[in-house]
């Protein structure tokens, strides 16, 4: 296979707003309860795949060669793709994260959704949405929301075979999705509250959380009603419903996982200072909400008019090294060589 063809795909990171926060099964990556998130158009990975006769799988990521870790996971994720095309090549795998340096958000949401895309074309394969989404669930559960655009939800599945476990774009929000629907122009501002990679990776966190916390079965007891409670909130384009169920799975999944035995606790000061400084701007009238993830990072949901005051708000925190204005963005595409 010495004419090898080069596929670049791009996909854009999303964030949970009903957050994923533990496994029912971990060989299969299968999540113990759905999640809901939103595409982002920025924060995303390029990716450029092209399977040749060298030796082994190669990675550079953000220009420099990949550490082992990061090299045998994404080689275990491309033997499936082999096995599906039939093919033995190794490949060259280059991957760029559109992140603020050092900024500990490099997201495997939108890494795994752009690998999925690039890989199996460069393979010969072309993929259904739905078949896409369960491949990139394989290598990290948030991959599977990134390969739609917009609102989007990931459902549980009930088979063991994890088939029906896959992400589906939400219809309501029109056939536009992922473009900034008229009433329905949400931001996401990201507050940066400290640099360097989080201290415990979001796989070895929510299996410890499942293991050892006393908050954790009635964490994913708590998850379907919010999940309704949320497509509802996207249907009647209703912000302020919608920013309370997000802000409250996020506490939950924090709550669950700082009750672990040794606790996981991935906020600073300064990610305590922004949820304080956001749900002042809320007391005072403006429609914002946080949400965090697996590390000291704050964003929070609010209506386009009000991001930059909601940003200004972010930056005048202690401790909050900078902030960004992110839109609904589109799902993983093809963007050179296919
Ligand atoms: C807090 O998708 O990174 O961002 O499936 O083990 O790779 P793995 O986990 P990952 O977990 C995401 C956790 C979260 C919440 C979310 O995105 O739903």
């Amino acid at each position: 296979m010495s004419a090898a063809r080069a596929v670049t795909a791009v996909a854009g990171t999303n964030i949970a707003l009903v957050k994923y926060w533990g496994k029912r099964d971990v060989a299969l990556n299968l999540p113990a309860t759905g999640s809901l998130s939103l595409t982002l158009d920025r924060l995303g990975t390029r990716t450029t795949v092209a399977f040749d006769d060298g030796a082994t799988d190669r990675l550079v990521l953000d220009g420099a060669p990949a550490d082992d870790a990061a090299t045998t996971r994404v080689s275990a994720f491309l033997d499936r793709v082999r096995a599906r095309a039939e093919i033995a090549g190794r490949a060259l795998v280059t991957s760029d994260n559109s992140v603020p340096t050092a900024a500990g958000l490099a997201s495997s949401a939108s890494g795994f959704a752009a690998l999925a895309l690039a890989a199996t074309r460069a393979a010969g394969l072309t993929l259904s949405p739905p078949e896409l989404s369960a491949l990139a669930r394989i290598g990290s559960g948030s991959a599977a929301r990134s390969i739609f655009g917009g609102f989007v939800e990931m459902a549980r599945g009930e088979r063991p075979d994890g088939s029906d476990a896959v992400a589906h774009a939400l219809p309501e929000q029109g056939p536009d999705q992922g473009s900034n629907n008229e009433g329905w122009d949400v931001r996401l501002v990201v507050a940066i509250t400290a640099s360097g990679p989080k201290a415990i990776g979001s796989t070895a966190a929510m299996t410890h959380t499942a293991r050892t916390s006393p908050y954790y079965e009635a964490w994913v007891a708590g998850v379907p009603a919010d999940l309704t409670a949320a497509r509802d909130a996207i249907a009647a384009r209703d912000l302020a419903a919608l920013g309370v169920i997000a802000e409250r799975s996020a506490l939950r999944m924090h709550a669950a996982a700082m009750a672990a035995d040794p606790a996981i606790i991935y906020w600073n000061a300064a990610t305590v200072s922004a949820i304080a400084a956001v749900r002042a701007l809320r007391a005072r009238g403006t429609d914002a909400f946080v949400t965090i993830d697996a590390g000291p990072h704050v964003k929070a949901l609010c209506r386009a008019a009000d991001a930059d005051a909601v940003a200004g708000a972010l930056r005048a925190v202690p401790g909050v090294s900078e902030t960004l204005i992110a839109a609904p963005g589109p799902g993983a595409r093809v963007v050179e060589g296919a």
